[in-house]
C-alpha cells in the first residue's frame, strides 16, 4: 500500500555533492518526492529525531555530525516505500553495505563511517508519522 516515509540527505552526502544522486534514485525506484526543504537542524529537533538512540555511545556524536551542516528533508511517497528506502540505502555501515546501494555504491571507508553513512529513512509506520511531523512542522 502507499506510504510516506522521511528521507535526509546527511550532512556528508550534501557536503559532498550527492543531492542530486540520492533524489535521482529515489525518482528512478519511483517513489515520489512530495516535499523537500534544506535545513540547518538544530540539537534539539535532532535529540528529538534520534530520541531511540539518547544514552547509546554514538548519540552525541551523531547529534553533533547532524548539526555540522545543512541536510536535505525529503517527504518520499510509494508502494512500501518505508521498507523499500531502507533497502536502497543499505546497511548502516557502508563499508559492508551491498553494492547498488547508496551506501554500499557511495560510502566511504572513513573511521566515522557508521555515523557518516550519507542518508537516513524511517524504519516503520509509526517512526516516520512521528519524524515527518518533526521536519515537515
Ligand atoms: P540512521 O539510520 O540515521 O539511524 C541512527 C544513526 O546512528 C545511523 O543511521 C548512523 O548514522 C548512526 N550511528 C553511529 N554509530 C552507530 C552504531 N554503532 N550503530 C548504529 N548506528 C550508528
Amino acid at each position: 500500500s502507499t506510504e510516506e516515509t522521511l528521507i535526509l540527505v546527511k550532512p556528508d552526502g550534501v557536503a559532498r555533492g550527492l543531492t542530486g544522486e540520492v533524489l535521482r534514485r529515489i525518482e528512478a525506484k519511483g517513489y515520489k518526492i512530495v516535499d523537500l526543504r534544506m535545513v540547518n537542524a538544530s540539537r534539539e529537533l535532532l535529540e528529538e529525531h534520534y530520541e531511540e538512540h539518547a544514552g547509546k555511545p554514538f548519540f552525541g556524536p551523531l547529534v553533533e555530525f547532524m548539526a555540522s551542516g545543512p541536510v536535505v528533508a525529503v517527504r518520499a511517497s510509494g508502494n512500501r516505500v518505508i521498507e523499500g528506502f531502507r533497502s536502497l540505502a543499505g546497511a548502516t555501515d557502508p563499508t559492508v553495505a551491498a553494492p547498488g546501494t547508496i551506501r554500499g555504491d557511495l560510502g566511504r571507508d572513513w573511521g566515522a563511517a557508521v555515523t557518516q553513512n550519507i542518508v537516513h529513512g524511517s524504519d516503520s509506520t509509526l517512526s516516520a508519522e512521528r519524524e515527518l511531523a518533526l521536519w515537515f512542522a
